[in-house]
């Protein structure tokens, strides 16, 4: 009889097996709809889905740990649409003449995915939607996929990212009351590794060192090869190596590096850290892993940056003040909101620089705090930000990581370029949570050079507004294909310049 489970797509019924775990079921039906940010390894706490109990009412359980039995049903959790902030990308979109229809341009994040509707012919954006990666359910990192992939699951992981660009292009087409049949075409600035998974190559080489791709790319595939659901053709940004992909060259197109002679440093920040730094046709850019903090995920309350999330944390007026996306209760805080609230437990003294969290009994504890201060059940400190969302000393360790990667991997790519930081005329932030960034806050943690602060702009999610050009004009496709080639990679892992930079990157600043 198996069990049924309640999906967004409806009610399925599934075959219960004795040694597969309701998350094992759930990749096996290619339903991908729970995020499993450890991969399944019961770790995160991440994957709670809802079992009906005999009484009528629900528990909760996680999905990778319970064993479903025959007659059981189980809820997975509602999909939640992301906020995408639109503004702040000023590229100028130039179409080629005689274009007619729509194109859909999308940044694939290993986190999130974003796609916009754009109008061929003037490069209108008539619509926006963004998700969750649905691949989430086989890990938060690039790693975790390719390890997933490695163990015989490339052609789901394929399937799935196939799938959800197929259904956001439907759902951007109902959302600007557009005909399906008048998508022509689709570009994208994805990772390397995403790209590998959308267009079923192995990405097994991208997991060892040197990090060898299949393909670099910045070429055109047919849609119903890649089963988007639409005739016509799929460019995909071309990517300089492994671990700087289309979305890199994207953000560099977008934010016009190639066709400026101020030196620019730019930081497109995710669950990988990327930098590129340069001007004209001297580029130079690296990559680090950041972990998944800075989107929110393996954070202990943490979310996208979804309709609930705290986006923003200040003190004010002796009191904490947080910002809610679309308002009401907060029920998890994204990557801007952490970032935000540890700059805010540094300058009230409630972390130190070493980022130890204050406990209440401690003498220098500041009285401010108290308040908010307490223990969770394993005796660490929590700050509580609001009556569900609270940051926890493991959440502080994760962000030192994670800002320790990006602020050393700036540092070696500013040696290696020849200059200081105050050398550099431009900082750019950019990246899906980029948008919601606070650039005060980023400084006051050391994730970017505080000297830069005062010439720090966000440019929200450059990527996907490299791939709309890149939708449009011939002319931004020959200038990706320059990009990809004048640009020089440096390798981090295993430098010593860099080892040093990160240990020393890892305090914050008294
Ligand atoms: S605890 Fe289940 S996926 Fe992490």
């Amino acid at each position: 009889m198996g069990i049924t489970v309640w999906t967004k797509d409806g009610r399925k019924e599934y075959a219960a097996a004795a040694d597969k775990t309701l998350l094992a079921l759930l990749w096996e039906n290619r339903q991908g709809q729970v995020h499993a940010p450890c991969g399944g390894k019961g770790l995160c706490k991440k994957c709670t889905v809802m079992r009906a109990a005999a009484d009528g009412t629900k528990e909760p359980v996680l999905a990778c740990q319970v064993y479903p039995k025959d007659g059981e049903e189980y809820f997975l959790p509602k999909e939640e649409e992301l906020s995408v902030k639109t503004e702040g990308q000023s590229v100028q979109l130039c179409p080629d003449a005689g274009l007619t229809g729509y194109g859909v341009a999308c940044d694939i994040g290993t986190t999130t995915v974003v796609c916009h509707l754009i109008r061929l012919s003037d490069a209108a954006c008539a619509a926006t939607v963004g998700e969750g990666n649905a691949q989430g359910t086989y890990g938060a990192d690039v790693i975790s996929r390719i390890q997933a992939a490695a163990e015989g699951h490339l052609p789901a992981l394929t399937e799935t990212v196939q799938g959800q660009l197929a259904r956001l292009t439907g759902k951007l087409c109902e959302k600007a009351g557009v005909d399906r049949s008048e998508v022509r075409r689709m570009a994208i600035a994805a990772n390397t590794t995403m790209c590998h998974l959308l267009a079923g190559l192995d990405p097994q080489g991208l997991g060892v060192s040197p990090f060898t791709p299949v393909s670099r790319f910045g070429d055109c595939y047919e849609a119903a090869q890649l089963n988007l659901g639409f005739d016509g053709e799929v460019y995909v940004l071309p990517a300089v190596s492994g671990y700087v992909g289309g979305d890199i060259t994207g953000d560099v197109l977008a934010a016009g590096l190639d066709e400026t002679n101020e030196v620019t440093l730019l930081i497109d920040v995710g669950t990988n850290g990327e930098m590129a730094l340069g001007c004209g046709n001297r580029l130079v850019c690296c990559s680090t892993a950041a972990g998944p903090a800075f989107e929110g995920a393996q954070i202990d309350c943490g979310m996208t940056a979804a309709p609930g999330a705290v986006s923003a944390v200040e003190w004010r007026d002796g009191r904490v003040v947080c910002q809610v996306i679309g308002g009401g209760e907060a029920s998890g805080i994204c990557g801007s909101g952490l970032i935000d609230a540890v700059a805010m437990l540094l300058d009230l003294g409630a972390v130190d620089e070493t980022g130890r969290m204050l406990e209440v009994g401690e003498d220098d504890i500041p009285a401010a705090c108290l308040p908010y201060l307490s223990l969770d059940e394993e005796e660490s400190p929590i700050f509580q930000l609001t009556e569900r969302v609270f940051i926890s000393q493991s959440d502080v360790r994760k962000l030192q990581l994670g800002k320790g990667a990006i602020a050393a991997g700036t540092k070696v790519l500013l040696d290696t370029y020849g200059i200081g930081a105050g050398q550099v005329k431009r900082l750019l932030l950019a990246g899906g949570f980029g948008s919601f960034i606070r650039v005060s806050s980023a400084a006051r943690i050391g994730l970017i050079p505080a000297e830069l602060s005062a010439s720090a702009s966000v440019v929200g999610n450059a990527a996907a507004a490299g791939a709309a050009a890149a939708l449009v004009s011939g002319a931004a496709r020959e200038r990706l294909r320059r990009i990809q080639g004048n640009m020089d990679y440096y390798e981090l892992s295993g430098l010593g310049a860099f080892n040093d930079a990160y240990m020393e990157a890892m305090m914050f600043d008294a």
